[in-house]
């Protein structure tokens, strides 16, 4: 029986065959050059056209987008009878002019009633399960690069595992049980084809803790979900290990004698640590329970910086920070909202017509509307995950660059952002110290201290967190090299090859 490890991450995913002496990485996105990783995220879409709205639809659409523009009316109405001074109030003078523009425009209201019409059928009518039923799947870059061309045809689920701990109903597990399972099903294929015989057994890896507060409730859900894909996609033996524990068995391969190490593997959405007793002569046993001396694990990962630093040098740049007329700040909650890429509920009430109205009020009672017009752009024209994903890409560059300038032109043209490792630094520093109190306590809990610690995930290229861990925490310990990206897969081929 053929068995393989699966790193189901949360940016990305990996597959690996051990044969006892060497390891395999399965090639999984063909777009890429290097193709042993997949980006996680899943585009479910409707490839054709959806078919568009009756007229009696369109119609009261219409209605309803004059009622709200009438509303919007009113309230300038009574921001020019309260201005203070006649500037002002030619100020509101020029928005009610424009607003009865729009009113009368019924070409324009048309199309913009159609087009909200099968954003709503596309997205926040349609139900996930129903999506994942009917749809079509685009996985790794060709469904992203799909999602970023025709985001109204479907629903990019950034990453699938982030939901896996959450509270979901008994749909909406249904739907993630059928997304998961496809991608599975895709990766058995995969290996079933380089290598040549079917494969039946699967370690899948899991991170200590799923979800951020849901603790063994989530763990539990999780691993449920997990276990129905995974047969749903076709294997016959499925087993878990956690994420620290399979990089540990990697660089166990490599050791001379037997050493107690450190292992901090810092991931797209979890950061997983374990100290571990770790030996050439035990490394073919199944069952190493008793050398895994401590294990700590929380939601801490790169998507976490992706937000922080994008609330810390974007979100200014689209009106964070300005005040109102009546001199209250403009709600913070706008930008957490808008990176809510993880958490469907919140992201369809960002991407609501209800939103984008509030967004458009403040808008009229905001000294430099032009900012928040950039905010106005991301909401209307669903760009969240694409914004997060440039920061992202900027986030890693600065891990060899002091500087960058961020293109942000799909917003706005000629809109760039200037970002340096110092504000890197300065976003990152909460989350560095909740990282560092979770080594903290993996120490604290371990009844051996370490001789060598090795920092694995993705997040372990940036010399920050690097810096922050060795010059304030690690000092002294003898660091083990490291493969960023690929040591808890190819620990999980191990643990696959002993069953
Ligand atoms: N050069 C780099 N510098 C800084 N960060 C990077 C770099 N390359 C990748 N990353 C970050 O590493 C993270 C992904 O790491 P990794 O592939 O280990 O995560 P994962 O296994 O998918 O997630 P998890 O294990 O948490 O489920 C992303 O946040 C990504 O932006
Ligand atoms: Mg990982």
């Amino acid at each position: 029986m053929t068995a393989i490890g699966i790193d189901y991450g949360t940016s990305n995913s990996e597959v690996v065959y051990f044969d006892g002496a060497t390891h395999r990485h399965i090639k999984l996105d063909p777009s890429l050059e290097q193709g042993n990783k997949i980006r996680s995220s899943v585009f479910i879409y409707f490839e054709d056209e959806l078919p568009p709205p009756p007229d009696a639809m369109v119609e009261a659409k219409v209605s309803q987008l004059q009622r709200l523009i009438n509303e919007q009316i009113d309230k300038a109405k009574q921001g020019y009878y309260d201005a203070k001074d006649p500037k002002e109030q030619s100020r509101y003078s020029n928005r009610i002019e424009s607003l009865r523009g729009e009113y009368h425009n019924r070409p324009a209201l048309q199309r913009k009633a159609i087009q909200q019409l099968m954003h709503a059928m596309s997205l926040e009518e349609i139900p996930l399960l129903r999506l994942v039923e009917h749809g079509k799947f685009a996985f790794g870059e060709e469904g992203f690069k799909r999602f970023l061309k025709m985001p109204d045809k479907g629903r990019l689920i950034y990453s699938p595992k982030n939901f896996l701990g959450a509270s979901l109903d008994g749909d909406q597990k249904k739907a993630f049980i059928g997304i998961i399972a496809k991608q599975l099903a895709y990766f058995k294929q995969c290996a079933e084809t380089q290598l040549e015989k079917p494969v039946s057994s699967v370690v899948i890896g899991r991170p200590v803790k799923f979800h951020g507060t849901r603790g063994e409730v989530g763990n539990t859900q999780a691993i449920q979900i997990m276990t129905e894909a995974a047969s749903n996609a076709g294997f016959s033996k499925i087993n878990f290990l956690d994420e620290p524990i399979a990089a540990a068995y990697k660089i166990e391969q490599t050791l001379p004698r037997d050493t107690t190490a450190l292992i901090v593997d810092i991931g797209g959405g979890t950061t997983d640590i374990c100290c571990i007793n770790l030996s050439p002569e035990r490394n073919n046993q199944l069952d190493r329970k008793q050398d895994v001396l401590s294990v700590t694990g929380r939601r801490l990962g790169g998507m976490d910086c992706d937000k922080s630093l994008l609330l810390k040098v974007v979100a200014p740049e689209m009106g964070m920070g300005l005040k109102m007329i009546n001199g209250l700040p403009i709600p913070p909650t706008y930008y957490s909202d808008m990176c809510a890429v993880d958490n469907i509920p919140a992201l369809t009430r960002f991407f609501s017509d209800d939103y984008g109205l509030e967004i458009s009020q403040t808008m009229s009672v905001t000294k430099h509307p032009e900012q928040l017009e950039r905010l106005l752009l991301v909401q209307e024209n669903k760009l969240s995950a694409r914004v997060v994903n440039s920061v992202r890409m900027a986030k890693e560059l600065l891990s060899s660059k002091d500087k960058i300038t961020l293109p942000l032109h799909y917003i706005e043209d000629d809109f760039d952002v200037n970002i340096s490792t110092e504000d890197l630094k300065s976003a990152l520093k909460p989350w560095l110290s909740k990282v560092k109190a979770l080594v903290v306590e993996c120490l604290e809990k371990s009844s051996a201290a370490p001789e060598v610690v090795m920092v694995t995930g993705g997040m372990s290229l940036s010399p920050i967190i690097i810096d922050a861990l060795y010059e304030e925490l690690l000092t002294g310990l003898p660091r083990l090299e490291n493969d960023a990206f690929n040591s808890v897969c190819e620990g999980l081929a191990i643990q696959a090859f002993k069953f």
